[in-house]
C-alpha cells in the first residue's frame, strides 16, 4: 500500500501563532489561563496543563494572578470589556484573519448593516464574529438555510456577508452565488482562510486518488469535519484523533492510502499516525520517507 500526506496537513499560521505564543509564555513563568481549550486537539491541550496553563470557561473563572490568551478563534467584544474592567492582563491570539471579520462586523454596525455569516452558530469564531456588531445579525449554515431566511427586518438595510473561516468553500460558492441575485446590494467578503482553501483543495484532490482517506484531527475541530465531508465526496474518509484510533480492517484492500489533517493537529501526531500505517502496512517506510514520496 502506497500512502500519500497532504503538504497542508498540520498547524495553520494562526493556530501556530497561538501555540507558539503560549508555550513561549510558559517558558518565561507566566501563570497563563486560556479562555476554553486553546485548539482543538485534546493531546496538545493536555501537554500544555502539564507545563501549567489552565483553561476557564469564562473571565470571571480566571484565577487570581494568571493572564489570558485569547484563542485564535477570537471573541466578542464583551471579552475584551470584561477583562478591561476586572484589570486582568491579555495576550491576543486571535488570527489576523478571523480579526479581519470583526473589523467587517464593526464596520457592518456602523452602516446599520445586518450580518450575514456562513457558519456554525455554536462555533466560538462565529459567536466572537457576531459579538462585534449589535446590529441585526442572520447566521446559516447552508445554502437550505440562507434560502428560508426571511430578509432584512427592513429591506432597505444594507447586507454585509461573511463566511467563518473554516467554512465549506463549496458552499460558500453555491451561497454567495445566492446571495448576488437575491440581495443585489450585498456586499460580499470572501473571509475563508487561505489555509482552509488550500487544505481543502488538496484534500479533495488527493481524495480521487486514493481509495481511502485518513483525516487526524479532533472530534471537535470543526476544520477538520470539513476536511472529512469534502474527502468523502469522492473516497471513504475517516478520521482518527490519534494513532490508537487506526483500525487495520480499514487498509484490508487499499491500494493508496491519503494522509491530511486539520489546522489544529500537532506534527508529532501526524508523524505517530504515519509511523502506524506504515508499521501496520508498509513495514519500513518513515515519515520523512512518506512526506518525499508525496512531494514526487
Ligand atoms: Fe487562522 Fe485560517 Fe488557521 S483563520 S487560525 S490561519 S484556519
Amino acid at each position: 500500500m502506497e500512502i500519500r500526506v497532504a503538504k497542508t496537513a498540520g498547524f495553520c499560521f494562526g493556530v501556530n501563532r497561538a501555540v507558539e505564543l503560549t508555550y513561549g509564555l510558559l517558558a518565561e513563568g507566566h501563570r497563563v489561563a486560556t479562555l476554553g481549550p486553546l485548539i482543538h486537539n485534546p493531546q496538545a491541550v493536555e501537554d500544555m496543563q502539564r507545563k501549567g496553563a489552565q483553561v476557564v470557561d469564562t473571565v470571571q473563572d480566571v484565577p487570581a494572578g494568571y493572564e489570558v490568551v485569547i484563542r485564535s478563534h477570537g471573541v466578542p467584544r464583551s471579552v475584551y470589556d470584561e477583562l478591561t474592567v476586572r484589570g486582568i492582563r491579555y495576550h491576543d491570539a486571535t488570527c489576523p484573519f478571523v480579526q479581519k471579520i470583526q473589523r467587517i462586523a464593526a464596520e457592518a454596525e456602523k452602516a446599520g448593516a445586518v450580518l450575514l455569516v456562513a457558519g456554525d452558530k455554536t462555533h466560538p469564531e462565529v459567536q466572537g464574529i457576531v459579538g462585534h456588531t449589535r446590529g441585526e445579525v442572520f447566521v446559516f449554515a447552508d445554502l437550505a438555510e440562507l434560502k428560508a431566511w426571511k430578509g432584512p427586518s427592513d429591506p432597505q438595510k444594507p447586507l454585509f456577508a461573511v463566511a467563518q473561516t473554516t467554512f465549506q468553500v463549496t458552499k460558500w460558492q453555491e451561497s454567495s452565488e445566492f446571495l448576488k441575485k437575491a440581495y443585489t446590494n450585498a456586499r460580499i467578503f470572501d473571509t475563508i482562510c487561505n489555509a482552509t482553501w488550500a487544505r481543502q483543495q488538496e484534500a479533495e484532490d488527493l481524495s480521487q486518488k486514493c481509495d481511502i482517506i485518513v483525516v487526524i484531527g479532533g472530534h471537535h475541530s470543526s476544520n477538520t469535519q470539513k476536511l472529512v465531508q469534502v474527502a468523502a465526496k469522492h473516497t471513504r474518509a475517516v478520521t482518527v484523533e490519534t494513532a490508537s484510533e487506526l483500525r487495520p480492517e480499514w487498509f484490508a484492500d487499499v491500494k493508496v492510502a491519503g494522509v491530511t489533517a486539520g489546522a489544529s493537529t500537532p506534527s508529532s501526531i501526524i508523524e505517530e499516525v504515519l509511523n502506524s500505517m506504515s508499521a501496520e502496512i508498509n513495514d519500513s517506510m518513515s515519515f520523512e520517507e512518506m512526506l518525499n514520496a508525496s512531494e514526487e
